[in-house]
């Protein structure tokens, strides 16, 4: 088996402008140049995904969405489709944030009809799932994981598993500045692959990587990438500065 490549992602949400983004993907360029072995992406928002993608041309580093609509065309006010991500020069797009199913109606039907066309037109996909602290206290983090998991993997077949990336996302961890603990985000990350085989095989649950995403910081880095099946991290707050995002990239230097 070849190792699973560490993959760090920055999910820069609604912040920064086309100008801002340019300074801070210039700056990215900069700091990260000549990184080998770990895979790094971006995700702007829409606005300034096509400077972004001009940038990134000569760089190793990976242009994400954070979001898209399912249909390729037509009078869908307002959405956005693989079909203009992919002219952009997106390799990758977030599906199923917390975000998305909290605030902006997002269901397992909306992200499985989502992660199925993004698939149709040549994308990668970032699956999140998460549980939130109302549902962790309740004892149904698994069985809200698992039931994200299905949903979201409903029409995704053994050709597109390998092009997918599951981010193991607790709700309560989200932006409040509490991280799970590493065993907490560890035992998960296990519970996911397990998962993962039993609805495909061992062999694509030990390829799949699964990322932690959740007040991921420079200082918390290095002990989460010791759990054995945390893979990287789909990282906010902290991907918003070009200085601490290059850290959480180059942790292994640390
Ligand atoms: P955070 O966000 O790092 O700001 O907690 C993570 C995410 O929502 O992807």
């Amino acid at each position: 088996m070849m190792g699973r490549m560490v993959f760090i992602a920055g999910n820069w949400k609604m912040n920064k402008t086309v100008g801002e983004a340019l300074d801070l993907v210039r700056e990215l360029k900069l700091l990260l140049s000549g990184i080998k072995g770990v895979e790094v992406a971006v995700a702007p928002p829409f606005t300034a995904l096509h400077a972004v993608g001009q940038e990134l041309k000569d760089s190793t580093i990976l242009l994400a969405a954070q979001n898209l609509f399912w249909e390729e065309k037509g009078a869908f006010t307002g959405e956005i489709s693989p079909l203009m991500l992919g002219d952009l020069g997106c390799q990758y797009v977030i599906v199923g944030h917390s975000e998305r199913r909290q605030y902006f109606g997002e269901t397992e039907e909306t992200v499985s009809r989502r992660v199925k066309s993004a698939f149709r037109h040549g994308l990668r996909v970032i699956l999140c799932v998460g549980e939130t602290l109302q549902e962790r206290e309740g004892g149904r983090t698994f069985s809200v994981v698992e039931r994200q998991l299905v949903g979201g993997l409903k029409e995704v077949g053994e050709k597109e598993i390998e092009k997918t990336v599951l981010a193991y996302e607790p709700v309560w961890a989200i932006g409040t500045g509490k991280t799970a603990s590493p065993e907490q985000a560890g035992e998960v990350h296990r519970f996911i692959r397990q998962k993962v085989e039993r609805l495909y095989s061992k062999g694509i649950s030990e390829e799949i990587r699964i990322q932690y995403g959740g007040s991921v910081t420079p200082e918390n880095i290095k002990a989460l990438m010791a759990q054995p099946d945390i893979d990287g991290a789909l990282v906010g707050g902290a991907s918003l500065k070009a200085e601490s995002f290059a850290r959480i990239v180059r942790f292994k230097e640390i």
